[in-house]
């Protein structure tokens, strides 16, 4: 009746410090008197458990409808057992700590409650860091020890049928809520084991928060929503975190209704609105090293598809050449991610994995394929005190002899730190009218020109 092996894992004694407190300062890194009392009861609580109720405890997936009364019981026994003094507060810390252990993530549970936070970064059993709207602090929450770490980062990984040992030290999985995770563990990792996780947020950002939050300008949003409206094809370009996806998925959200969307992706994050989108995601190697669903496969896959529109999440390799080639053969208005500094940097980037993905093709023609495919490059940065902003948006022209010529339409312009360490700065249009106005006129898309002129920003 009960599945006892399946779950006793689940209830094995896990001693943790957790406190709702995410932004606490680096310095709460110990334990009070009374945090220690709270362990030590917790884990009587858990051996108790282990050994009168094992596998009961749940029922499937879920925790037994009576498995959190009970577990309170349990709690004020173990109190009153010992004597201790613990506040009505302290005993449903306790109680909500437990269950987060029995059945969640342990201690990274009231983390992952938190909605501001963004990312998860376990660096060892003993330091786990969050980035809680935009800025990264350290968090009071810890692990038992590594075993402990290690137990959750199994229970993240077994879900979706894939392990992390020794032989196989590295993983990317995905949690239910669609946040994403990877685990690094020793020998790799040489501090212990690493837990990164990036939230998946339901409620992606539009463009009116991303003015809202100045991360660019009304006319830059006005003109952009022109360029994905007349079919350009358009690359965001950033660091890690930087906000690629975010853009991405705004710059998709403006792909007219109608259009038949392919959508490729490592880890399947965008979030369109339109009703004719098909979504596809690459597959890693199972753990016998076969089964393995890169990017370049599902896009060959994608031009029997008849789409509209390709959108590939982030150019990593391999898939560089057949992208191009089919953003110059009547797939226009394709978009994607890439990861460089700048605008000029990200068609450097795309040269070389073509080159990487052994192609044998001269290095002036992977050029021309590059200037004939992209129309725009779209340049995102996150700076020093959080905020993510467009820095520079630019055309891509075509080529003079070996060199792409490309032209900034808008720059973020810095002006120094405020009081508060924070970036100041304009974005100003640099008085360049684009070369693709003429094609958006054609179309009835052209945004005024002001745009492009100081005044507009
Ligand atoms: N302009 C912005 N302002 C504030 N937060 C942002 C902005 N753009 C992105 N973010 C947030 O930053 C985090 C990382 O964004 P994401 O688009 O996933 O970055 P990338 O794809 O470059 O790694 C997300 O939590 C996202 O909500
Ligand atoms: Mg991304």
């Amino acid at each position: 009746m009960f599945n006892l092996n399946k779950r006793r894992q689940a209830v094995v004694p896990e001693v943790v410090t957790i406190t709702t407190e995410a932004a606490a300062p680096a310095q709460a890194f110990y334990q009070s008197p009374e945090e220690l009392v709270h362990q030590e009861i917790k884990l009587a609580v858990h051996q108790k458990l282990i050994d009168e109720v094992g596998g009961a405890l749940f029922v499937g997936d879920a925790l037994a409808p009576d498995a959190s009364d009970l577990i309170r019981r349990m709690i004020q026994d173990a109190v009153n057992v010992r004597g201790e003094l613990v506040t009505r507060h302290g005993l449903d810390q306790l109680h909500s700590q437990m269950l987060d252990e029995i059945r969640g993530l342990g201690p990274l549970e009231p983390l992952l409650a938190d909605p501001l936070i963004s990312e998860i970064m376990v660096n060892s059993a003993s330091q786990v860091f969050v980035e809680r709207d935009g800025k990264i602090l350290p968090t009071r929450v810890r692990f038992q020890d590594d075993a402990h770490l290690l137990r959750i980062i199994d229970r993240v990984v077994n879900a979706v049928g894939r392990h992390v040992d020794e032989a196989t030290p590295m993983c990317d999985a995905r949690l239910p809520d669609g946040s994403r995770v990877n685990a690094i563990i020793p020998p790799l990792a040489l501090n212990g084991p690493c837990l990164t996780i990036r939230r998946f947020s339901k409620d992606p950002l539009k463009i009116a928060d991303l003015v809202s939050r100045q991360a660019l300008t009304e006319p830059m949003a006005a003109f952009i929503r022109a360029c994905v409206e007349g079919k350009l094809n358009i690359v965001v370009s950033g660091g890690t975190g930087s906000g690629k996806t975010t853009m991405l998925n705004v710059l998709s959200s403006f792909i007219p209704a109608g259009e038949r969307l392919v959508t490729i992706e490592d880890a399947a994050e965008l979030q369109l609105q339109q009703p004719h989108v098909i979504r596809l995601e690459t597959r890693q190697a199972n753990n016998e090293g076969v089964g393995a669903v890169p990017q370049g496969d599902l896009l060959r896959n994608t031009l029997r598809m008849r789409p509209d529109r390709i959108i590939i999440g982030e150019v990593r390799g391999g898939e560089a050449l057949s992208m191009l080639q089919a953003m110059n053969t009547g797939h226009e208005g394709s978009l994607t991610t890439i990861h460089a500094n700048t605008c000029r940097d990200a068609l450097s980037r795309l040269e070389t994995m073509v080159l990487m993905a052994g192609m044998d093709l001269p290095h002036r023609a992977i050029r021309e394929q590059v200037a004939a495919a992209l129309d725009l490059v779209i340049q995102i940065e996150r700076s020093p005190d959080g905020k993510r902003r467009v820095t520079q948006i630019s055309e891509i022209v075509g080529m003079e002899g070996e060199v792409y010529l490309l032209q900034d339409l808008f720059r973020w312009v810095p002006l120094g730190r405020g009081p508060e360490g924070e970036s100041l700065g304009q974005h100003r249009p640099t008085g360049i009218v684009p070369r693709c106005q003429a094609r958006l006129e054609e179309k009835g898309l052209a945004v005024a020109l002001g745009t492009f002129q100081g005044a507009q920003a």
